[in-house]
């Protein structure tokens, strides 16, 4: 069986999407073979972005390592079950698809919730939530004390990802292992940064997640959308020297994948 690593927040543009491409392509880098699901159905950024990478190796004759991205089938009205909910059978379909030759599946959720994203979770080994280092980005994960920054009581997605915990453990199913990621980490703003540091730590050890140190706030991230690319392409387009952002960026996905700690991977790049 395939290891399910579901992206997911109900915040968007806390880097659910450029986080999907950085661990997918890093796995298929290290040799891995690795599934891709987009459930944004709507905004397909995931998506768009491993089209935009299969455009840009093949104009520019390049080999870049590319997960096995799925379109998510439309269901058969045939097989489905009376009762079935049809965005489930969708799921399990592609999910079963995939996993004829992938170890890995990767998931990206909307910034919203859905019957799909809820589902989704239930089936994480591993659930990453990339969060902005805010106040309003965490609201959705706790409630604090605005006085005393103290851990007051769990949030919405919290409570979703709880959902899905249960639902685990009542079908026998392995915990899901949750990373949160902080994203857009700024060079500045270092009480923001504390508050918000201290808050992840609190919490994580009453509602069970890892807190993993992620990413920087760096403009590059912006700029490989277009072309599909990530931080560890740099040198297959040509790039000679990466200069000090680039390395230090190369660094921080590093980092993440040894913090995932996915079985049977070990990080060699
Ligand atoms: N660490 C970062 N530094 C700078 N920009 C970032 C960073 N992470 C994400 N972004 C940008 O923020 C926007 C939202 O990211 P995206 O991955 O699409 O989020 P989501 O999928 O959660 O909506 C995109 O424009 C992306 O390029
Ligand atoms: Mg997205």
């Amino acid at each position: 069986m395939a290891h399910i690593i579901v992206v997911g927040n109900e915040k968007g543009g806390s880097g659910k999407s450029t986080t999907c491409m950085h661990v997918a392509t890093s796995l298929v880098r290290m040799g891995h073979k690795v599934g891709a699901l987009d459930l944004d159905l709507r905004q397909r950024s995931f998506g768009r972005y491993i089209e935009n990478r299969l455009t840009f190796a093949r104009k520019q004759g390049l080999d870049l390592p590319t997960p096995d991205y799925r379109e998510l089938p439309e269901a058969d009205q045939a097989t489905v079950e009376p009762g079935e909910n049809v965005f489930d059978h969708r799921l399990s379909a592609a999910v079963a698809a995939l996993e004829q030759d992938a170890e890995f599946i990767i998931i990206d959720c909307p910034g919203s919730h859905t019957r799909l994203s809820q589902v989704a979770h239930s089936l994480a080994d591993t659930l990453i939530t990339p969060l902005n280092d805010s106040f309003i980005d965490f609201d959705l994960l706790a409630r604090i004390d605005p006085d005393t920054s103290r851990v007051t009581g769990p949030s919405i997605y919290s409570e979703m990802v709880w959902n899905a915990r249960q639902l685990r453990a009542r079908a026998g199913l392995k915990p899901i292992d949750w990373i949160v990621l902080r994203n857009r980490l700024g060079a500045q703003q270092m009480h923001n940064k504390k508050k918000v540091g201290a808050a992840l730590e609190q919490l994580s050890k009453r509602i069970g997640f890892r807190v993993a140190p992620g990413f920087s706030e760096r403009v590059i991230f912006r700029e490989l959308f277009p072309r599909g690319l990530t931080l560890l392409d740099l040198r297959d387009i040509g790039v000679e020297n990466l200069n000090l952002s680039n390395v230090a960026a190369r660094q921080e996905v590093r980092d993440l994948m040894r913090e995932l700690k996915l079985p049977g991977v070990s990080v060699n790049f």
